[in-house]
């Protein structure tokens, strides 16, 4: 068993309304695991009455401070709201709001300035993985961030890793895959900082589910999951958030 913090974070994505606040609440109200929950439901659910087993995380959030940016929700705003934990850079946002890896390590800075601790995505395409390219690109990735806030900052720092062929497909990565990319991302920043590599939770996202998460959770370099769509079935998300 390794010391880091081990972690299953739900993401709602666009989903969910007061009615699965509730049923979340009932059904960990009585949760007593070693393993933090966190919800990322949207914005508008931020402000309800979550219980207080579950933590509370965006799914993305502005890299300025405030201003004129219609539509934009600040660290402040969200401080606000008792979030501790905002998702930067999920695949969705990078390829559907088009977020560059700079513009996603001004958010990554942004939050630690702010005491959130944000959840950076890494994950590469099908394409990607057929040519080989896996690790150069989450490695890209991962270096924009470092080059942005040091390498001791990645103690304040979760990474996921979401192979964007499993997200919402079905098609999980298996434990090996999984844990290969895990080992490799670790191995990467243990040559800047063996420190922030030992203390650092590197999450599995793509296609979790209750059936599966047990044999992801074992590897050794995997220190939980964030998980999309079996996130809002609210006993799946128990049964994972037990797994761990
Ligand atoms: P699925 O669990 O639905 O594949 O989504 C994964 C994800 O994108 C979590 O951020």
């Amino acid at each position: 068993m390794s010391v880091r913090t081990r972690y299953v974070i739900a993401n709602w994505k666009m989903n969910g309304h007061r009615d699965l606040v509730s049923a979340f609440n009932q059904t960990f109200a009585n949760y007593q695991g070693d393993t933090k929950v966190i919800v990322c439901p949207p914005f508008t659910l931020l402000g309800s009455n979550w219980d207080e087993q579950i933590k509370l995380g965006a799914q993305n959030m502005s890299e300025h401070a405030q201003g004129a940016y219609t539509g934009e929700v600040s660290s402040d705003m969200l401080k606000e709201l008792q979030v501790s934990y905002v998702i930067i850079g999920h695949s969705e946002r990078r390829a559907l709001y088009g977020e560059s890896d700079q513009l996603v390590a001004d958010k990554v800075q942004s939050a630690i300035n702010n005491n959130l601790m944000p959840v950076l995505c890494v994950g590469e395409t099908d394409e990607q993985r057929e040519a080989g390219e896996t690790f150069h690109v989450v490695k890209k990735q991962i270096s924009t961030v470092i080059e942005k806030i040091g390498t001791d900052a990645l103690t304040k720092v979760i990474i996921a890793y979401e192979p964007i062929w499993a997200i919402g497909t079905g098609k999980t990565a298996t434990p090996a895959q999984a844990q290969d990319v895990h080992q490799a991302i670790r191995a990467y920043i243990a040559e800047s900082n063996s420190n922030a590599a030992s203390q650092i939770s590197l999450l599995y996202g793509g296609s979790v589910n209750a059936d599966n998460c047990s044999e992801l959770f074992e590897q050794k370099d995997i220190d939980g999951g964030l998980v999309g769509g079996a996130s809002l079935k609210p006993e799946d998300f128990h049964k994972i958030c037990i797994s761990v």
